[in-house]
């Protein structure tokens, strides 16, 4: 059987850079939206983080999946269809098409039309049994996909690397509910999930000793200096990363280091030394914390593993 790459253009418009900056640093406090840190060069540096020996995350939850593969493999029916959220994981696809080998189907979802296009066509070439959709959306808005394509038991969502930890928890549960819609009722879906763990291991993977983290987040203002003639002295702010562990989450911000004015396309905003800008949040929840968020979402908790060390977590959910 030879498969199929098709590809769906659902069109999303994307939240414009400028007005996203303009409304972020005209708040207090100022923020910025994470989403934001991903140009070429931050996808870079991004990736540069994941091999990072103090970011223990993504080779945690790849070793976690060859681990239970097995398992997920009685778990999911035989043709399955597999929906990813987002299409950046390609290794951890690979390991599900090659280990678990029950889908027919592979169905990325993505608001990078390029990127998606490309990662596409990588895995046709190297999978050419496999039928594959890629459909350019914006997962985290609801949308429609062609009747038929998605829904119920034969469907498996995928939605790995913590992404769900930089939503707060009110938009992570709105999220799994856009998801399981689309995924339809008796549908599993497979999710990795950073833990709460020692703040010390928390404050070493966002203050890394090369300073990669530092550079990444730094980068939405050399973005900003780019694409929206911003004029930001890259030099008068650093990296600040900590633990909020009332909050449960790490937060990153950008500190100003002096009093100073910026501005952006010809628009002033003015740092008093010391002030931050708020640029992710990255929660971290134990498994029956998150098991209790994917509850008010109606999605049904069926099985969870971590690594011997407890800190990372995949969770294997059933859509009500
Ligand atoms: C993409 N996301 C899960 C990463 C995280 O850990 O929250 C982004 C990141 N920020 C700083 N380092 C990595």
């Amino acid at each position: 059987m030879t498969g199929q790459l098709t590809f769906i253009d659902l069109k999303p418009t994307s939240e414009n850079f400028l007005d996203a900056v303009a409304a972020g640093l005209a708040a207090t406090p100022k923020t910025l939206p994470a989403k934001f840190f991903y140009d070429q060069r931050g996808s870079k540096l991004f990736e540069d983080i994941t091999n990072l020996e103090e970011y223990y995350q993504t080779r945690t939850e790849m070793a976690l999946l060859k681990t239970i593969a097995p398992e997920l493999k009685r778990l999911i029916p035989a043709g399955s269809k597999l929906v990813e959220f987002g299409s950046g994981s390609s290794e951890k696809i690979r390991v599900l098409i090659d280990q678990v080998g029950k889908f027919v189907t592979y169905i990325p979802i993505d608001i990078s039309r390029d990127y998606l296009k490309m990662e596409a066509e990588a895995l046709a070439s190297d999978h050419p049994d496999l039928n594959i959709i890629a459909i350019c959306a914006d997962y985290t808005k609801p949308f429609e996909v062609p009747a038929g394509m998605t829904g119920g038991e034969d469907c498996t969502g995928f939605f790995p690397g913590s992404t769900i930890g930089n939503m707060t928890p009110g938009e992570a549960v709105n999220f799994l509910k856009i998801a399981g819609r689309l995924l339809g009722p008796g549908a599993g879906f497979i999710i990795g999930v950073d833990l709460k763990k020692d703040p010390a291991i928390l404050y070493a993977a966002y203050n890394d000793a090369k300073g990669v983290t530092a550079d990444f987040n730094l980068n939405i203002l050399r973005r900003i200096n780019n694409e929206l003639r911003g004029d930001f002295d890259l030099e008068s702010f650093r990296h600040r990363a900590f633990y909020n562990a009332l909050a449960g989450r790490i937060e990153m911000h950008l500190i100003s280091l002096a009093d100073q004015t910026a501005s952006v396309a010809g628009k002033q905003f003015s740092f008093l030394k010391g002030e931050t800008i708020h640029t992710e949040n990255s929660y971290k929840y134990n498994v029956g914390e998150f098991q209790a968020l994917a509850k008010k979402a109606g999605l049904k908790p069926v099985k969870a593993w971590w690594d011997d060390a407890w800190l990372f977590s995949i969770h294997f959910l059933r859509v009500g």
